[in-house]
């Protein structure tokens, strides 16, 4: 899940003229930035970016070489922020050399940590919170004056509606969509609530003008992005609350050439009105995200989800009755979450039995501080049975994934060009609608041009066929 992404040299021509009252920085000060975590904090990266190329910031590829260095962080796992320790270690040899460079931490760590992490991490000169990157080019400021600088202020209305976003080390074909930000559930294994806030969703017509924008300058598909994206909501100058699938249709009336996504739907929230949506447009992807955490009912209480194993299979069934047995269906499982019996783990593995998930996202738990279940619960499953547990449950997937994959040979599935595949000298790759990454041979196409691919064969990775016409 995690990811590192560089900020793309900008022309310096093309900066525009700073937009509020701050003083730019002065000329030629070098930002890199570095984002950790799911893609909320991608998305987050681009709009940190924004925000400061509007004071003048120029980016660069190369930490070595930066005035300020960010680091876009998560705090969902244990082994999250202990990566981010060792990048800062790494980082701390950088700053003995150049004491005048900044250090920043931005993003859940930063929130969850807030001056803690000043505290612990002594070349730390900067920790900012989610919610507050408007107020980065005054703390950059103030830490370039030698002082830590802090604000892990959580707003209930920020969204970041009105800036646009410098798209980072994309494929200027798919490009990401913040439609909300916050999470108001409180599933008691997660820290997302305590490092993102208060649920907001944002303006539908900013989001809409965003896609239409992307569209025009080339991009081909957009994914919209939530914790959880069924409980969208936001009400129009008449007083209309536009809810998820009004939204889904909204973007989808941009064009018909542009694909769209979404993640992450919440079970308990997914309605048929969405999935009737999804069926309406052929844009909209057939490819749905929905995370189980685990197939038994008791852990699924104790995990505070809010529905049940009979639930969770009653919303595939729904997937599979309104998108058809084709649509592409993915999940996150969590094992040896605290109490969790053999017989329990059992349960997970029938649930993804009865499922076939296409792909699915795999963890162990990792107890968060403070979280209701580190209140509530033990954290009781010894660590090698956790582990043992998700190899099980990894093994399984693989399977289930190669079997999905193998029922597509022989298909014809329609392909968004994303690029030269990694390997094969001459292939190209992009995504089917159902979201496999397809390998095929180049006959000159471009990224951003739609192409019919006839499965030949599969790895449970990759689908691997030819262009048909
Ligand atoms: N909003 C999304 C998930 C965001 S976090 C949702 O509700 O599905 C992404 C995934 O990380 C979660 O789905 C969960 O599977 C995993 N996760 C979250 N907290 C965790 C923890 N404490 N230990 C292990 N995995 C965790
Ligand atoms: Fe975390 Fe649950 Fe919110 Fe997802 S829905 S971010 S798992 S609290
Ligand atoms: Fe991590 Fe924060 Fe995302 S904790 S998973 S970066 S919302």
């Amino acid at each position: 899940m995690s990811n590192l992404i560089e900020l793309p040299i900008l022309d310096s021509n093309a900066a525009p003229e700073p937009a509020t009252a701050v003083a730019p920085a002065p000329a030629g000060r070098r930002l890199y930035i570095e984002s950790y975590g799911c893609q909320m904090n991608f998305s987050d990266s681009e709009i940190v970016s924004s925000i400061l190329a509007e004071e003048g910031y120029q980016a660069t590829q190369d930490a070595d070489d930066a005035d300020v260095i960010l680091l876009n962080t998560c705090a969902i796992r244990d082994n999250a922020e202990q990566k981010i320790r060792h990048r800062l270690q790494h980082l701390n040899a950088l700053k003995r050399q150049r004491p005048d460079m900044v250090i920043g931490v931005l993003g859940c760590m930063a929130e969850r940590l807030k001056a803690k992490l000043i505290e612990e991490e002594k070349m730390v000169d900067l920790v900012v919170g989610p919610d507050a990157y408007r107020s980065l080019p005054d703390l950059i400021g103030q830490a370039e004056s030698g002082q830590k600088a802090i604000n892990v202020f959580l707003s209930r209305e920020e969204t970041y509606a009105d800036i646009e976003p410098v798209r980072l080390g994309g494929n200027g074909v798919s490009a990401f969509i913040s439609i909300m930000r916050g999470c108001d559930n409180m599933c008691s294994f997660c820290v997302v609530p305590f490092t993102r806030g208060r649920e907001r969703s944002r303006d539908a017509h900013s989001i809409v003008n965003e896609a239409n924008t992307l569209y025009h300058k080339g991009y081909r598909e957009v994914t919209l992005l939530g914790q959880n994206v069924d409980s969208y909501k936001w009400v129009d100058e008449t007083g209309h609350r536009v809810t998820f699938a009004e939204l889904l249709a909204m973007v989808a009336e941009v064009s018909p050439e542009l694909r769209v996504r979404f993640s992450t739907s919440h079970p308990k929230d997914m309605t048929d009105d969405v999935l009737h949506t999804m069926a309406r447009y052929a844009n909209i992807c057939n490819y749905i995200h929905l995370p189980a955490q685990s197939g038994n009912s008791r852990i699924l209480e104790r995990m505070n989800r809010t529905y049940d194993r009979a639930w969770y299979l009653d919303r595939i069934a729904a997937i599979k009755r309104i998108l058809g047995p084709d649509a592409g269906i993915s999940t996150d499982i969590i094992t040896g979450f605290c109490g969790e019996t053999e017989e329990e783990h059992l349960e997970t593995l029938s649930l993804m039995e009865m499922v076939q998930y296409d792909y699915a996202y795999m963890f162990a738990y990792s107890e968060r501080p403070n979280t209701p279940a580190a209140k509530k619960y033990a954290d009781d499953v010894p660590e090698d049975v956790k582990k043992r547990r998700l190899s099980e449950v990894i093994a399984l997937q693989n399977q289930h994934s190669l079997a999905r994959n193998r029922r597509r040979i022989g298909q014809v599935v329609q392909v968004l060009v994303e690029g030269p595949a990694k390997r094969g000298e001459g292939m190209m790759c992009g995504r089917a609608d159902q979201n496999n990454m397809t390998v095929f041979a180049d006959h000159g196409f471009a990224p951003g041009q739609y192409v019919n691919v006839r499965i030949t064969d599969c790895t449970s990775a990759t689908l691997l066929g030819e262009a048909v016409a």
